[in-house]
């Protein structure tokens, strides 16, 4: 009788988990990580238009690869061992710019900096 009432408790916690985890909101534009597989919901596309507007190191959106990314918290922090070639992209599409670094090294960027970007990034660019 006692074993039967804990395998009805064990049942009714992991029900009420899975309850609560399906009702959890999607937010827009968010990944959701079905390890290893990341999938963007509801992306936003952003024409270069808007992209140009943002070509200063105050506000500086990036367009890579058909994504775009508002990068200016990085510039902000300082962070960015390169330190002023990043704003050469600011307002572009720099996806060369990125990838060969004429004014540095002329290699692409390490897996370390793509995985830095990807926290950047803000939606994807229209065609
Ligand atoms: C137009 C855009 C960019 C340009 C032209 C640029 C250029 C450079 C340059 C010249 C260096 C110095 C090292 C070298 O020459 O090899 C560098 C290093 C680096 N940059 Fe950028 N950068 C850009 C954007 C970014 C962004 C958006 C990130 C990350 C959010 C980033 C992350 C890094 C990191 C982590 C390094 C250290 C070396 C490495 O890991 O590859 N950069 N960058």
């Amino acid at each position: 009788m006692r074993g039967a009432l804990i395998v009805v408790f064990i049942f009714v916690v992991i029900a009420l988990g899975l309850i609560i985890s399906l009702n959890k909101p999607i937010k827009k534009n968010s990944v959701i990580n079905l390890s290893p597989t990341k999938v963007m919901i509801n992306s936003k596309k952003i024409s270069l238009l808007e992209v140009e507007k943002h070509n200063t190191a105050d506000s500086c959106w990036l367009a890579i690869e058909g994504k775009v990314y508002d990068v200016s918290p990085y510039i902000a922090g300082k962070k960015h061992p390169g330190r002023g070639a990043i704003i050469q992209g600011c307002g572009k599409d720099a996806t060369s710019l990125y990838n060969t670094r004429p004014m540095g090294s002329k290699t692409p960027h390490s897996d370390r900096a793509k995985r830095l970007l990807s926290q950047y990034y803000i939606g994807d660019l229209a065609d």
